[in-house]
């Protein structure tokens, strides 16, 4: 099989932007599926953007055609009132798969996450995502050749983990934390960018299922403790103990944005760390967090903050017109 066109659904998230232009760079042509292609002017730059509604099949099918491969990175992390993790996870799986059987897409790539396969029991996150993978795998067959990826906490400089907690650092007071002992192996998203794009042509991969994980183990206090140190905010970190998170997460829930909820609570009961890291398996070396946190916390630093604000009175001298000098 020969794929040079790739369809690519939630490809205007986080880890979708990465991924198009990896594989935009790569040789690949993209096209972007998404509810909303007005809000994603910058994805033109390497991809076609095509708009695909409410994801009906009746709206898939047309959007697929004459892809080659379909990846589906479509996840949520908190249910909305129009969407519940089964609407998310489970039926648009099955709507993507009966739309990628109809357009002729032979080639199916799908997004799950860590331990969703072993999740009974856990969180409705986790136990949603593995329906999903295995639904996809499942109703794919015999004629589409599913990947599904299983990966740890994804970091990037445009991530939603380090920025969210670099964010909670700077509201004044101590930060209560639960789930402190909560285990993660964080993935950088160039790495999972990466096993998208060498698992797309390689038949050895038609049918597995790969976790992804970065090569440190870290304890969410210690990834917490390690962006404080990179923004400098020398900040007091009070560890919740179970009963209190529980709580926290039951008030968090009703906040603006649902900063922590009962069910990502749960999800933190099970380790982020991989069994067995499908990474080396794909030729691919994990890149560590440490050396590019720094690099990638810089926006929230006091120092950052200042200079943003000196370009915009524009005193910064970099900023001032040529002709202004002297
Ligand atoms: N980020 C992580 O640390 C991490 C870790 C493990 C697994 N994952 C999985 O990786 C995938 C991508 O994560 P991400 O961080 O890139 O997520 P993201 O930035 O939130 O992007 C998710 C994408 O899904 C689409 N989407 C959301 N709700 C939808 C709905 N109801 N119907 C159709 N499309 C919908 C959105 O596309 P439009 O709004 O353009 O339609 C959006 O671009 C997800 O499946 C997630 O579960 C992520």
């Amino acid at each position: 099989m020969k794929f040079s066109k790739v369809a690519l659904l939630g490809g205007s998230g986080f880890v979708g932007r990465h991924l198009t232009h990896h594989l935009h760079n790569a040789g690949f042509q993209c096209r972007v599926l998404t509810r909303r292609a007005f809000r994603h002017p910058e994805l033109r730059l390497s991809a076609e953007v095509r708009e695909v509604g409410d994801c009906a099949v009746a709206q898939l099918v047309p959007a697929l055609e004459g892809c080659d491969a379909a990846v589906n990175l479509v996840g949520i992390l908190n249910p909305t009132k129009d969407a519940s993790f089964r609407d998310v996870h489970v039926a648009l799986t099955e709507r993507v798969v009966e739309a990628c059987h109809q357009a002729g897409i032979r080639r199916l790539l799908h997004m799950s996450a860590l331990h969703a396969d072993q999740a009974a029991g856990s969180s409705d996150y986790l136990r949603t995502k593995g329906e999903g993978e295995n639904r996809a795998h499942t109703l794919g067959k015999p004629d589409i050749a599913v990947t599904s990826f299983q990966p740890s906490v994804i970091f990037g400089p445009d991530d939603s983990f380090l920025n969210r907690f670099a964010r909670l650092l700077k509201i004044p007071g101590p930060l209560p934390l639960a789930c402190a002992d909560s285990r993660f192996a964080p993935v950088y998203v160039q790495d999972v960018a990466e096993a998208f794009v060498k698992a797309l042509p390689d038949r050895h991969t038609f049918g597995r299922r790969y976790q992804l994980c970065g090569p440190d183990i870290y304890t969410l206090e210690e990834i917490v403790r390690l962006i404080a140190y990179h923004t400098k905010r020398h900040k007091e970190i009070i560890r919740l103990p179970d009963s209190l998170a529980r709580i926290q997460a039951s008030i968090l829930q009703y906040a603006p944005g649902k900063p922590f909820t009962p069910d990502n609570y749960l999800s933190l009961q099970t380790d982020s760390v991989c069994d067995h890291n499908g990474l080396p398996d794909l030729g691919i070396t994990p890149t560590p967090l440490g050396p590019l946190a720094a690099e990638f916390l810089q926006q929230h630093t006091r120092a950052s903050w200042f200079s943003r604000l000196r370009r915009w009175a524009r005193r910064d001298p970099a900023e001032i017109p040529r002709h202004q000098e002297s």
